[in-house]
């Protein structure tokens, strides 16, 4: 057991994927057994755009059912909902009259709005509204509440962590040592899941396989993978094929070398290669996939690891809130 703190948030904003669940939540997942983790909904976050409180309230029950379907060890994990912990609002309301205007200005989230602006020949902050320009010191809110050491993140959050170690730096410079400096850590594979079409599986080129869709539509979608356009007899290449590398992820070395040597020899067609990889998927994925729809059809149970979690993560909020409340107002 580390004695370091892990801490992360999930935005509850549609389907996960396969590019996720190999890229971030099975490490997340094996990260929490031997660490303490802090690991929440980001729905504040996702205020900024999301406009249906249904629609994300029930992504939310997904995510926290997808967590603890892949076996999330909630002993040492703690599950909740950023909103439930009314500290976070608080600090980093606090937060702002530390942090500079400018820092926002060259914040990713934030720049990237301007971007498509510009390209779509509007004002620079059309659309943009405030949540999204202080998107950065809401997050920095989150990290430096629980004390966190170690943040996993894709790339795209790197700076936003970053700005949460500026901003605990500005804090701690004028009121005393008050908030510990977090590290960000990026998954040393992100982005390496090909989707459908042999891009980057993303949710923003509409090429995903969903994480846990049911047998059917996970054949129906293993089915439609684009490939070359080789024959049976011919032999493949592994290294380009996207039927090759999602598999690698699900079998064992030994199945490995095995479907490999099928690429190589020819003899194989890509129907034949596609079935192999529905079965290995929808084999490996079925016990969980069945405790996820058991969880989801039980919403009261995944409130209760809710609220248990806010529970757990509030007593460090609370104490952390009172010191930055005692430096600044005394
Ligand atoms: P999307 O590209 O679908 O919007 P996100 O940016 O929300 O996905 O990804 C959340 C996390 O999931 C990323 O930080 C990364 O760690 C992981 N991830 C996403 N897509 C992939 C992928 N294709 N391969 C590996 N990891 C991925
Ligand atoms: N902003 C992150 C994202 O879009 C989610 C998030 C919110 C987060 N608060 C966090 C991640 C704190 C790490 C730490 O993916």
């Amino acid at each position: 057991m580390s004695d370091k703190i892990v801490l992360t948030g999930i935005k509850p904003t549609g389907t996960l994927h396969l590019g996720n669940y190999v890229g971030a939540l099975k490490p997340l997942v094996e990260m929490s057994k031997s660490n303490t983790t802090f690991m929440f909904i980001a729905d504040l976050h996702a205020l900024n755009f999301m406009r249906d409180a249904a629609a994300l309230r029930r992504h939310t029950y997904e995510i926290a059912a997808i967590l603890v379907a892949l076996g999330l060890d909630l002993k040492n994990a703690v599950l909740f909902r950023q909103s439930d912990i009314v500290q976070v609002p608080q600090l980093s309301n606090m937060l702002m009259n530390v942090t500079p205007k400018g820092l926002m200005n060259r914040a990713h989230s934030y720049k990237a709005a301007m971007d498509k602006n510009a390209a779509a020949g509007l004002d620079t902050d059309a659309g943009v509204n405030m949540g999204l320009y202080t998107y950065p010191v809401l997050m920095a809110a989150d990290i430096l509440l629980y004390n966190a050491d170690i943040v996993p993140v894709g790339a795209d959050q790197k700076q936003h962590v970053e700005f949460a170690r500026d901003i605990a730096g500005y804090f701690n410079n004028i009121y005393g040592e008050t908030f510990k400096m977090p590290e960000p850590v990026i998954g040393a594979d992100t982005g390496i899941i090909p989707g459908l079409d042999g891009r980057k599986m993303s949710k923003s080129y509409d090429n995903i396989i969903p994480l846990f869709a049911p047998s059917a539509e996970l054949k129906k979608k293993i089915m439609r993978i684009i490939t070359d356009s080789k024959l049976p007899e011919e032999p493949k290449d592994p290294d380009t094929s996207t039927i090759f590398q999602l598999y690698k992820h699900f079998a064992t070395a030994q199945e490995v070398a095995a479907f490999r040597d099928k690429f190589v020899a020819g003899g194989m067609g890509y129907g034949t290669a596609k079935t192999i990889l529905f079965e290995k998927i929808d084999s490996a994925l079925a016990a969980p996939r069945a405790e996820y729809e058991r969880l989801m059809a039980n919403t009261d149970l995944l409130d209760k690891i809710l609220v248990d979690g806010a529970a757990r993560a509030r007593a460090v909020a609370e104490q952390t809130y009172a010191r930055a409340h005692r430096a600044m107002l005394g």
